[in-house]
């Protein structure tokens, strides 16, 4: 390892701190990735594990699912968390669900909704997120010219679809939205386990009562699929089932809030990227790959190797954790074209690693994609002249993160 990566580069890699500032990854990952791309780290408070830097190396760990497992461990938690977590719930991972399985159970699990989440079946939603946009875009109508577009707007828009999917009346919404914010903000964050223990009991409350109703009550949604679903003939846990709630609850609205205040605030501060996309709407496909990828919500998942090998010339022996850096691979210029350029037409926008890669690539992605892409079209079409109104502030957690609060001014059309 080079001297410029001594000091205490493990912990940065570790600390929540690092990823509410997006120049302090950058350095740190930038450095990793030319001149130790795949690192051995070990952290005070964690197990150890390789931080896996470069965009090649994350796919062929991803790609290779038989070497490198999601089980057992898959975010960063430390162990004084994890020792909380085997006293509290009798496991080492808090829920049973498509991240924490691998084949055959992830196919078995992941084919109940793959069909239901797949692109053409989600074009089937189209006009019910249509009309939420236009809904969103009423309210910042509403407010008359100002807000925090990351606490009042890009929080509730994903959440709202999300509770579409799932079945979720409206009235249910903040606490959901509170539930899952106290999840993710715990999963490497400041207020530890113990608020993620909370929130992962709360959600489980509230979702068997969803089972019971939708087995008397089905719909066209995921939440009757789920209550009814069955595996080789015979229905699926109880416990399995509530994870599966949970992470699709969960996972969709932090996320794809992040790439939606991410994206504005990149489109403010590169007032020709801004102007490009005016100028050419039918680039928003590309450009919101590209808020994807710039923005990068979730900032790891780990994988565990089954064997001895070998990733990017470093030798891993069986039972190491690797900690995949997604984005870090989004900045690997080796794979983008002078990667801290924010481009709305940038032709390589659609290889980045924001939603993993391989068989377990993000459920969502179509759903996430669609939703960004009718909310953005129909902003940009009724608002104008948006700027900074006060400085960005970001969530401090190395898991999932982005910006917590982006005080904006515009014009309505
Ligand atoms: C998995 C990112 C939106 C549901 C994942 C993974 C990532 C990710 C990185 C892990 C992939 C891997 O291990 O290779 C994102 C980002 C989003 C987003 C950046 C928004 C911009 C959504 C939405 C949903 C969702 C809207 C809605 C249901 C899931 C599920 C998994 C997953 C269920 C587990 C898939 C599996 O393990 O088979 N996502 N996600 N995500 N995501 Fe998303």
């Amino acid at each position: 390892m080079s001297d410029t990566l001594s000091g205490n580069i493990d912990e940065i890699i570790v600390d929540p701190k690092t990823y509410g500032d997006e120049h302090s990854y950058h350095r740190a990952f930038d450095r990793l990735r030319r001149d130790d791309p795949v690192h051995w780290t070990e952290p005070k408070d964690y197990r150890p594990f390789w931080a896996v830097t470069r965009h090649a190396d994350i796919m062929a760990v991803e790609l290779n699912a038989k070497n490198f497992l999601n089980d057992p461990r898959q975010f960063l938690v430390t162990r004084a968390d994890e020792d909380l977590l085997l006293e509290q719930t009798g496991s080492h991972k808090f829920a049973h669900n498509l991240v924490a399985m691998d084949d055959p159970e992830h196919r078995a699990f992941r084919s109940l909704t793959s069909a239901w989440f797949g692109a053409k079946s989600i074009r089937g939603l189209e006009e019910e997120i249509a009309a939420l946009a236009r809904e969103t875009v009423d309210r910042m109508v509403e407010m008359g010219g100002s807000c925090d577009f990351a606490a009042e707007i890009a929080a509730w828009f994903p959440l709202r679809t999300i509770m579409i999917v799932l079945g979720v009346p409206r009235e249910d919404e903040p606490l959901m939205l509170h539930l899952s914010q106290k999840l993710f903000g715990s999963v490497g964050g400041v207020d530890g386990m113990a608020g993620m223990v909370d929130a992962f009991n709360a959600f489980n409350d509230y979702f068997g009562k969803v089972t019971e109703d939708r087995r008397r009550n089905p719909r066209g949604d995921v939440a009757t699929i789920l209550a009814t679903a069955t595996i080789d003939g015979e229905p699926i846990g109880e416990a399995e089932r509530n994870a599966y709630y949970l992470i699709v609850a969960a996972a969709g609205h932090d996320t794809t809030s992040s790439s939606i205040s991410g994206g504005l605030l990149a489109l403010i501060q590169n007032p020709d990227q801004m102007a490009k996309l005016r100028a050419d709407p039918a680039l928003i496909g590309t450009a919101v790959d590209e808020f994807i990828r710039w923005t990068s919500p979730v900032k790891h998942f780990f994988r565990t190797a089954v064997a001895d090998c070998e990733v990017g010339g470093k030798q891993i022996r069986a039972g190491d954790n690797l900690m995949m850096c997604y984005p870090s691979g989004n900045r690997d210029a080796s794979v983008f074209d002078d990667p801290y350029a924010f481009r709305v037409d940038r032709p390589d926008a659609r290889k980045h690693l924001s939603f993993g890669y391989g068989p377990h690539l993000c459920l969502g992605n179509a759903l996430a994609k669609l939703e960004i892409r009718i909310l953005f079209t129909e902003m940009l079409r009724r608002i104008d002249d948006f700027e900074l109104a006060g400085d960005p502030a970001w969530v401090e957690a190395s898991f999932v993160s982005g910006l917590k609060h982006l005080p904006i001014r515009y014009k309505v059309r």
